[in-house]
């Protein structure tokens, strides 16, 4: 693959070229272990809730400024290391058009299920990938506004994480049309009609494709891609039915890298992805570890040794500090068995969880 050069004025070829994030999803040992949440910027935030009254989360997401002071608040109040874009999984298909809406307490919620060979070509046709080019500037414009903030920061060198839905959490939604406990209509879609299955998870990659090489290019310094309900799947049937449409998501950015050579840091996360740590690394940097796995066992079953990310369990934001506090430095324990280590939850922070809290365990990973 030929490389392509990012920008001398892109942050991965000046501020965020050192920073701890992108060192340890390099697998290098920053003199502190960087420290972000998955689902920072939400709920928990008092300044967020109060920023989306009478706001749709989809349309907040397309707003640039909206989208880039909500990425923002959660770095200014609880200093962690990284940015992580606000957004949603479901923003490059509302690009391309799909009509969809996030229903709160809910999810995404589509108006018809979609899991007959036919209503999957219709989408295919109706939605062409290329539509999202001019489609994603609200999105480029936000993270060039996110950046550009991040840059008067103190510091000024916290990368932002770009992101995408992969695209069998995308199907698993498209295909049922709503939220699903056990994933049934997609898992049963692989088998009954294999050759819909694979256009349409294609199709899904190359809108999770586009939508993450736009962030990149605007200025994101890692992008990580969520597989929310990889969980749901025996490794056999990921590996030949979800894995390659997976790839060819991280395909789209594969290829920029900053001056001195080197990509941009590619993280995959699963969730309940304990039998699947083996067959997870499509060539990335860094896997994330959901709270089911201690992080040295979760490594011990990634053969390549990619840095892992990860895990504190959400359950525990609500105890007492000396628990809380023995359970970080467990997690950091455990981490050192990886190359790399980034410390975040095992998955998304609650709505309910006390910011504050937040902020304390960012302060005690920087203490360590
Ligand atoms: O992590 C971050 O801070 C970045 C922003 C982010 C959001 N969604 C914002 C959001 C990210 C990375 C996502 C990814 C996402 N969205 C995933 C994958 C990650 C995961 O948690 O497993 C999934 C499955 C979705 C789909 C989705 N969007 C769900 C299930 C929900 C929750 C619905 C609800 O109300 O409970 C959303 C909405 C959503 N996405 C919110 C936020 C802040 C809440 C909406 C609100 O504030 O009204």
């Amino acid at each position: 693959m030929t490389s392509t050069v990012l920008p001398a004025t892109h942050p991965l070829n000046s501020d965020t070229a050192s920073s701890w994030l992108v060192s340890a999803y390099r697998g290098e040992r920053p003199p502190v272990t960087p420290v972000w949440f998955m689902r920072q910027a939400g709920r928990s935030l008092p300044e967020y809730r109060e920023l989306r009254v009478g706001r749709r989360m989809l349309d907040a997401c397309l707003d640039p400024d909206l989208a880039a002071e909500i990425t923002l608040q959660p770095v200014r109040r609880h200093g962690v290391d990284a940015a992580v874009f606000f957004s949603d999984i479901v923003v490059p298909l509302k690009l391309a058009g799909v009509p969809v809406e996030i229903q709160s307490g809910v999810g995404p919620v589509f108006p018809a299920p979609l899991d007959t060979p036919e209503s999957v070509a219709a989408l295919i046709a109706e939605h062409p990938p290329e539509s999202l080019e001019t489609a994603l500037e609200p999105i480029r414009a936000a993270v060039a506004k996110t950046v550009a903030g991040l840059r008067l920061l103190q510091g000024a060198r916290d990368p932002l994480i770009g992101f995408a839905g992969a695209p069998f959490t995308l199907a698993a939604y498209l295909v049922a049309g709503r939220p699903s406990k056990d994933h049934l209509a997609a898992r049963s879609m692989v088998h009954r009609h294999p050759d819909a299955w694979a256009r349409l998870l294609d199709w899904c990659a190359e809108l999770s494709g586009r939508f993450l090489r736009a962030q990149v290019l605007a200025g994101a310094s890692a992008v990580q891609l969520f597989d929310s309900w990889a969980g749901s799947l025996p490794a056999a049937i990921y590996t030949a039915h979800v894995a390659p449409s997976s790839a060819k998501t991280f395909d789209a950015v594969r290829d920029l890298t900053d001056e001195a050579g080197r990509r941009v840091p590619l993280v995959h996360f699963a969730v309940g992805a304990g039998e699947l740590y083996g067959v997870l690394d499509l060539d990335v940097d860094c896997i994330g570890v959901d709270w089911r796995t201690p992080l040295d066992e979760a490594s011990r079953r990634m053969p390549s040794g990619p840095a892992v990310q990860g895990n504190l369990d959400p359950a525990l934001l609500g105890a007492p500090w000396p628990v809380l506090r023995d359970a970080i430095d467990e997690v950091l324990r455990r981490g050192e068995a990886a190359p790399g280590h980034v410390f975040n939850l095992g998955h998304g922070v609650p709505p309910s969880a006390d910011p504050e809290v937040l902020t304390r365990i960012v302060d005690h990973v920087h203490s360590r």
